[in-house]
């Protein structure tokens, strides 16, 4: 689903992304972890074509992204940007209704509109849907601009720290949502994510890195250990298994 070769991103004589190569199955969760500035965004940023590579490829449901138009992408793979800035005075409806854009050129159909009440209704915002933006709290926009990603109805989801701004519940809840759009929905989730125990408990795949490189890549069982992590994040992390989940706890 996701093929990366050499991937690369410099700015001036410094590597940002350092030669990334790696293949991300189909229906499949899977998690990006790393301290800050260890490249996450601009990993994602190169894959759904925000921003340019200095070199490598990446190609995404078949689709080299250099060499695809913009519009073709976006009915095969979503973005939820990091900062994403979305604030405008428009109601939750319209910014998930945005979402349809490139499947409706601005013109929606009767198809549209239901991928946008199925949104919608997935992330539980139709008692909000008619709010604007600057009239809901941060994490209930966040929701919304989830929805709108999930309303673009792509193979490949791509979702830079899905997690900001979330209370504890509205997070598993979040994590759950894209669990089941994975198993019920089929669609592929990559997500960044600084919850090392959430990536723990509900990933397929582990995607860590450091430095602009990729440290270690696979299951939760093998990516949540206590060296891993020390070589990941520089600081000792205890991981105990609870539930069958490899949990991690940092202790001062
Ligand atoms: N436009 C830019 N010019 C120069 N350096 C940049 C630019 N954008 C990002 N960087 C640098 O690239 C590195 C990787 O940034 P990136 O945003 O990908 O990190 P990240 O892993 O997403 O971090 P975070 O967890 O803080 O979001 C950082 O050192 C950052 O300072
Ligand atoms: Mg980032």
């Amino acid at each position: 689903m996701i093929e990366v070769q050499d991937l690369t991103r410099r700015y001036g004589d410094t590597v940002v992304v350092d030669g990334v190569s790696l293949s991300l199955p189909e229906r499949a969760f899977v998690s990006v972890i790393g301290a800050n500035g260890a490249g996450k965004s601009t990993f994602l940023s190169m894959v759904s074509r925000l921003l340019p590579m200095s070199a490598g490829r990446a190609v995404v449901a078949g689709l080299d992204v250099a060499a695809t138009p913009g519009d073709v992408l976006a009915r095969r793979l979503g973005i939820l940007r990091q900062e994403h800035g979305v604030t405008a005075r428009v109601t939750i409806r319209d910014l998930v209704a945005f979402g349809r854009y490139p499947h409706s050129g601005g013109r929606l159909t009767a198809a549209d509109r239901a991928h946008v009440a199925d949104a919608l209704a997935f992330l539980d915002l139709e008692p909000l849907a008619d709010r604007f933006l600057d009239e809901v709290s941060g994490g209930q926009r966040q929701r919304a601009c989830i929805a709108m990603v999930l309303a673009q109805d792509t193979d490949c989801i791509l979702l830079d720290e899905p997690l900001n701004n979330l209370d504890m519940r509205h997070a598993a809840a979040m994590m759950g949502l894209l669990r089941r759009a994975v198993d019920e929905r089929g669609r592929t989730v990559v997500a960044v994510l600084h919850d090392i125990n959430f990536a723990s408990c509900y990933s397929d795949q582990i995607v860590a890195m450091r430095d602009g490189k990729v440290v270690a890549i696979g299951p939760p069982d093998r990516i949540v250990t206590s060296e891993i992590l020390r070589e990941v994040y520089g600081i000792d992390v205890e991981v105990v298994l609870i539930k069958g989940y490899r949990t991690a706890f940092f202790y001062r």
